[in-house]
C-alpha cells in the first residue's frame, strides 16, 4: 500500500466527556496508521475550560497557532457549569467561537440521519423519521454570534442593556449558500433556505442573494425558502420533506438541535466546520460531536463515542478525501449496531449496553 503524506490532527478533548469521547478516535487513527499505513500524526493539546484552569485562557496563542497549522481540528467538547461564573470573554466556549471566526470556518455541516437500528430512539413516530436523512448547512462565521455592537452597557435610567448585533454582508451569504447547493447535487438536489425575511433586513437580503445565485449558477438545484420558524415547525411535521437546509449562524444553532433529536441521539451527530481553501488548495477544517460536553456524565465511562467517530469519518472525507475509508468507518458503526450494542444515551429492549471504551473497541473490530 502507498503510504500517504504525513498528516497532523490536533486533537482537542475539551471538557466533560470530551477526552472521554477523544480517546475512542485516538484508537481508531491508530488503527487506520497500523492497518492501512496512514501515516495520521496526532498532536493534544488543550482548550476550553481545562485551558483556562491551567493557564487562565480558554485557549491559549500556542494551541490556536497549532490549529492554523495542521490538517484539521479534531474538537471533543467545551463548557461546564464549573465555569459558570467566569468572566464572558474568558468562558470555554470562547475558544470554540475563536476557533471558528479566525480559521474562517463559515460552513457548518450538521447532518441528521436516523440509523434505521434507531428508529425507536426517536421521540416521533418510525414512519416520520426512519430512512431521515438532512444535512443543515449553518453559517458558521456571522450573524449575531459575532456582530458590532456588542456588550452590555449601563443606560441613563439606571438600568443596563444588552445589545447583540445580527449583520450578513451579500458574500458572506453567498459563499454558504454555494456550499449548500454544491452538498445537494450531490445528495436529493434540494436546497431550503431559512431566515427571518418577514421581520429582519439581514434575513431579506439572505433570501435575495441566495436566490441570485440560484438563478445564476445552480438552475437545475431545487431551491425553496421558508421562514426559520415554520421550518421548526416543518421540522417535527415532516421531516423528509428536506434534504439540505441552509441558514444563519443563530437558526442553525437552534434548527440542528431540534433535527438532531429526530434521529433519537445527540450522541450519534457528528459535525465539520470548513473554511475556504488556502492558495495550495488546502481546506481548513474543524470536526466535532454536536453534543456539548454533558458534565452530569463525564467521568463515568457511559459517553456515546460515536458522534466524534463519525466526525473523524467526516475529517476522512472532506479534509483528506479518503472517501473509502470514511466509508468503511461508517459502516463499522452501522454493523455495531446492528449487532445491538449501545451506550447508555441509546439502550433499547433487547440490545446490550456498553461503555465508551467497549463502543470504540467493537467500532474497531468491524473495521478489521
Ligand atoms: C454548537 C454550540 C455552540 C454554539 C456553543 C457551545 C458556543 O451550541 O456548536 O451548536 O452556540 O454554536
Ligand atoms: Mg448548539
Amino acid at each position: 500500500m502507498i503510504k500517504v503524506k504525513k498528516r497532523k490532527f490536533l486533537l482537542l478533548p475539551g471538557d466533560g466527556i470530551g477526552p472521554e469521547v477523544i480517546n475512542e478516535v485516538k484508537k481508531i487513527i491508530n488503527w487506520f496508521n497500523n492497518k492501512k499505513s496512514l501515516d495520521f500524526e496526532m498532536e493534544e493539546d488543550l482548550a476550553g475550560g481545562i485551558s483556562y484552569d491551567k493557564h487562565g485562557t480558554p485557549i491559549t496563542d500556542e494551541v490556536f497557532y497549532k490549529a492554523l497549522e495542521c490538517e484539521a481540528v479534531i474538537l471533543g467538547a467545551v463548557g461546564g457549569p464549573k465555569w459558570d461564573n467566569v468572566e464572558f470573554s474568558k468562558k470555554p466556549e470562547r475558544a470554540l467561537l475563536k476557533l471558528r471566526k479566525e480559521l474562517k470556518l463559515f460552513a457548518n455541516l450538521r447532518p441528521a440521519i436516523c440509523f434505521k437500528q434507531l428508529v425507536d430512539a426517536s421521540t416521533l413516530k418510525p414512519e416520520v423519521v426512519s430512512g431521515l436523512d438532512i444535512m443543515i448547512v449553518r453559517e458558521l462565521t456571522g450573524g449575531i454570534y459575532f456582530g458590532e455592537p456588542r456588550g452590555i452597557k449601563p443606560i441613563d435610567n439606571g438600568e443596563r442593556k444588552g445589545i447583540n448585533t445580527h449583520t450578513y454582508t451579500s458574500s458572506e451569504i453567498r459563499r454558504v449558500a454555494k456550499v449548500a447547493f454544491d452538498l445537494a447535487k450531490k445528495r436529493q438536489n434540494k436546497v431550503t433556505s431559512c431566515e427571518k425575511s418577514n421581520v429582519m433586513e439581514a434575513g431579506l437580503l439572505w433570501r435575495e442573494e441566495v436566490q441570485e445565485l440560484h438563478d445564476k449558477e445552480y438552475k437545475d438545484v431545487n431551491l425553496n425558502h421558508m421562514l426559520a420558524d415554520n421550518c421548526s415547525m416543518q421540522l417535527l411535521r415532516n421531516p423528509k420533506q428536506f434534504d439540505v437546509i441552509v441558514t444563519d449562524n443563530l437558526f442553525g444553532d437552534m434548527l440542528s438541535d431540534q433535527a438532531s433529536m429526530l434521529t433519537g441521539s445527540l450522541g450519534l451527530l457528528p459535525s465539520a466546520s470548513l473554511g475556504a481553501k488556502n492558495k495550495d488548495g488546502k481546506l481548513r477544517a474543524m470536526y466535532e460531536p454536536i453534543h456539548g460536553s454533558a458534565p452530569d456524565i463525564a467521568g463515568k465511562g457511559i459517553a456515546n463515542p460515536i458522534a466524534s467517530i463519525l466526525s473523524f469519518a467526516m475529517a476522512l472525507k472532506y479534509s483528506l478525501n479518503l472517501d473509502n475509508e470514511a466509508n468503511a468507518l461508517e459502516k463499522a458503526v452501522q454493523d455495531v449496531l446492528d449487532d445491538g450494542l449501545r451506550t447508555k444515551d441509546i439502550i433499547s429492549k433487547g440490545t446490550k449496553e456498553v461503555s465508551t471504551s467497549q463502543m470504540g473497541d467493537a467500532i474497531i473490530s468491524k473495521l478489521q
